[in-house]
């Protein structure tokens, strides 16, 4: 999906299906589990800050900023996507009040003046090779402060069929049906988690399934 050239309606119209298909896969409440155990004992009025890898139209970040406000944090949020268009949409897409920052470039690049508490990332490592996965890993426990989220896909058979029947009745663009069977397929399973985690040298990982077939790794720094 990143790859192509798409007039901006119709990429506005897949990015708007993709969202469509995480909100009916559950996809934000494992992200805002794992921000409620980082910020677990937080003072009323702290700052939170997060940074959201490959936000593509947004929506995570915003409904992390809802949820922040309720919890009666300051939400400081930025996203990284090196997609200009993905920046265009969720500007257009986000109330400036909620002051979100949207970064465009590749989050390699990406050095901010203040680093955040959290790194997430949803959708987002299945576009990589091993290779980088294990460079994402390291990368993130070393700009992190506090922990970090990666939000992604269990490969598995039942979740490939699922997702072609849900796209195939919800007439979703030609593109979210390709392309996210294709994700699918892209995914991971535990065991190919583990390795990476090894090969990047990174310890204390919990791993965690949650419906509907999100395989989710994150870690929570000591003392953080
Ligand atoms: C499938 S989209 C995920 C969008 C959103 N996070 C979601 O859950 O629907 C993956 C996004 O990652 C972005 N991306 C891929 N490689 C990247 C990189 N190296 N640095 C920054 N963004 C990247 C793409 O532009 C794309 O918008």
């Amino acid at each position: 999906m990143d790859v192509r050239d798409y007039p901006l309606g119709e990429f506005e119209a897949i990015l708007a299906d993709l969202e469509a298909a995480n909100r009916l896969t559950f996809a934000a409440p494992p992200t805002l589990a794992f921000l409620r155990r980082l910020t677990k004992g937080w003072p009323e009025g702290a700052e939170l800050r997060v940074a959201d890898l490959g936000y593509g139209e947004g929506a995570m970040l915003r409904r992390i900023h809802r949820w922040a406000v309720a919890r009666g944090l300051r939400p400081k949020l930025t996203g990284i996507d090196m997609n200009p268009r993905c920046r265009a949409l969720a500007e257009a897409h986000t109330p400036a009040a909620m002051g979100i920052e949207w970064h465009e470039g590749d989050l390699f690049g990406w050095e901010p003046a203040v680093r955040p508490h959290a790194v997430i990332s949803s959708l987002f490592a299945h576009h990589l090779e091993t290779a980088e996965v294990v460079r994402l890993l390291r990368w993130q426990e070393g700009m992190a402060t506090d922990g970090w989220f990666v939000n992604d896909l269990h490969r598995h058979w039942f979740a490939w069929g699922g997702f072609r029947a849900m796209a195939w009745a919800m007439r979703w663009h030609p593109c979210v049906r390709h392309d996210g069977a294709l994700s699918v397929r892209r995914g991971f399973r535990a065991g190919e988690w583990r390795a990476m985690l090894e090969a990047a040298g990174v310890r204390g990982a919990e791993l965690r399934w949650h419906p509907l077939f999100r395989l989710c790794v994150g870690r929570l720094k000591a003392g953080a």
